[in-house]
């Protein structure tokens, strides 16, 4: 099979917004199309390791922010490069909450949508959704996931190191520091946390880095 043929398919990158118990998750997603008029609806496909998929299955809603070119590349890092299990998304960037949902303020359109179906992929969840708001805010050409493929990639990858390094330094500076939420173990080795390679255990209980949290 040709991967490269799946890339002519179009898309348009989006951010989809979910609540998960008032606390309020996202992620980028390109996986998504109208499938009908009547009911009004569309198609989105989440992975099935995404957070915002989880709280989708429990409450059955979700937004979606439309991405214009011009969007600054750390939302997408914001959305895309990390996960709302570890961290508050949302709170990086402008936004507003209606009905208990989050829209990016900067946006072209935003929906609103409640889950009418959903398929279980292997990979994927397939939702089918029906849009039960719909508001065009600005004219404006959609970003694209031909863009992010052909330029945009780029930029969104520098965004986050550089996200990143400012973080690191915070954290360094505030004396945090890294500690098995498992067992209490306390990280007080020579390399730095975020270098250790992925296969790194806490030495008393045996987890993995990601039940690592900076206290
Ligand atoms: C350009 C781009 C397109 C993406 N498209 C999708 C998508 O269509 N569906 C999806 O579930 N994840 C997609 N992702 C991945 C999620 O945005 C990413 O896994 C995110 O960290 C999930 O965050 P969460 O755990 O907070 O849900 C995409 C990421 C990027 C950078």
């Amino acid at each position: 099979m040709d991967m490269n043929a799946l890339y002519k398919l179009t898309h348009g990158l989006y951010v989809l917004g979910a609540s998960d118990n008032g606390k309020m998750v996202g992620s980028i997603v390109d996986a998504v199309m109208q499938v009908a008029n009547k009911p009004m609806a569309i198609a989105l496909s989440c992975t099935n390791t995404s957070y915002t998929k989880e709280c989708i299955d429990r409450t059955g809603e979700f937004s979606l922010s439309v991405l214009c070119k011009d969007i600054p590349p750390f939302i997408v890092a914001n959305f895309g490069y990390q996960s709302s299990r570890t961290t508050d998304k949302w709170s990086a960037v402008k936004h507003y909450i209606n009905n208990g949902l989050p829209y990016l303020q900067d946006n072209l359109a935003v929906f609103r949508c409640k889950v009418l179906h959903s398929y279980k992929l292997e990979s994927n969840t397939l939702f089918v959704a029906e849009v039960t708001d719909a508001v065009d805010n600005k004219s404006g050409e959609p970003l694209t996931y031909l863009d992010y493929r052909s330029y945009f990639r780029q930029e969104v990858m520098t965004s986050f190191q550089n996200f990143q390094k400012e973080n690191k330094t915070m954290a360094e500076e505030s004396g945090k520091k890294w500690v098995c939420t498992v067992c209490g173990y306390v990280y007080d080795g020579d390399i730095p946390f975020e270098d250790l390679p992925d296969d790194y255990v806490c030495p008393l209980c045996g987890v993995g880095k990601d039940l690592f949290e900076l206290q």
